[in-house]
């Protein structure tokens, strides 16, 4: 499956059901304790075997970098993705990318997880079953804690042979040059209009469908295929769950959706769910 574009709406043929009045809680104003989650949803999460986590920029927003599709503040509010998230964009102008995603890498690197990366290793540790799937490439999840990750659209801080897909273990990093054949590296991420690593797509595809819960969390929803795995989920009988700062396609459908920040919401959540059980319990 290959990225779709850098739409800013679902694909013609994306059918938007009918409004559910289901969980629509707008805790962001509130304080952790206060924040006031239906019961039902609690007592679904401390019984569930199986969680899937999708996580999009914006859990990575409180961290200070930039999200893609937010009005002022997203990249690509800025950037041009056709100049600079392309093959051909490389093609036709190596560094000009390659400075591009070396800014981002260093914005990457200066930047900490924040409590909504924390909390989701958390529940890692804490969730019988537990896989993150990430459309981030800022590696956060991994510094935060979390291990079994689906990185659906690659890492800014590896590297790829442009020209031959030669070995990694050749790489002159500092030039940007593969030593075996002297090509251009480019960053080992997705862009628009490449397919998926074949084995990320799959392992994610395979979670949600197995799932009994399924975050969506800090994602527009209109990138592809990662926009579609709720929709898998939820037809295998998932609960779907967003938090999100702003409404998205999925918002009407989730069965539960939280608009605020997921730095607030997340740690509150994992606390109910996880933390107060067993402070009861001793
Ligand atoms: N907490 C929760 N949600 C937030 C926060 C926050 N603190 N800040 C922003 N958001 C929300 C925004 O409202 C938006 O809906 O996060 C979402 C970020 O959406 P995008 O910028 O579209 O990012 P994402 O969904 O990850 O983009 C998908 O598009 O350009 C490509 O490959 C790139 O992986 C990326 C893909």
């Amino acid at each position: 499956m290959s990225l779709t574009s850098y739409q800013a709406a679902p694909p013609r043929g994306f059918r938007i059901a009918g409004p559910s009045n289901l969980g629509k809680l707008k805790p962001a104003n509130l304080s952790r304790r206060s924040m006031n989650f239906p019961s039902s949803l609690i007592q679904n999460l401390r019984a569930t075997g199986k969680i899937v986590a999708l996580t999009g920029a914006g859990i990575s927003a409180e961290s200070g970098l930039a999200t893609f599709r937010d009005a002022q503040t997203g990249l690509w509010s800025k950037f041009k993705p056709e100049e600079l998230a392309t093959a051909d964009a490389f093609r036709r102008d190596p560094k000009l990318v390659s400075d591009w995603y070396a800014w981002r890498r260093d914005q990457a690197l200066k930047a900490e997880p924040n409590a909504g990366h924390v909390a989701l290793a958390e529940m890692e540790k804490r969730a019988p079953e537990f896989v993150l799937v990430t459309q981030n490439v800022d590696g956060l999840h991994r510094r935060a804690g979390s291990k079994r990750m689906v990185e659906l659209h690659g890492n800014i801080h590896r590297f790829r042979c442009f020209e031959n897909d030669c070995a990694s273990d050749n790489f002159d990093i500092d030039q940007q040059r593969c030593r075996s054949c002297g090509g251009n590296l480019r960053p080992d991420v997705v862009w628009f209009g490449e397919m998926l690593p074949p084995d990320a797509i799959e392992r994610a595809v395979a979670a949600a469908e197995l799932c009994d819960v399924f975050f969506s969390i800090g994602t527009s929803s209109v990138v592809y295929p990662a926009a579609d795995l709720w929709r898998r989920a939820k037809e295998r009988g998932a609960v779907v769950i967003e938090i999100n700062k702003d409404s998205t396609p999925l918002t009407p459908l989730a069965d539960f959706s939280f608009l605020g920040k997921a730095g607030e919401i997340l740690p509150a959540l994992v606390e109910q769910i996880w933390i107060h059980e067993s402070d009861n319990a001793h």
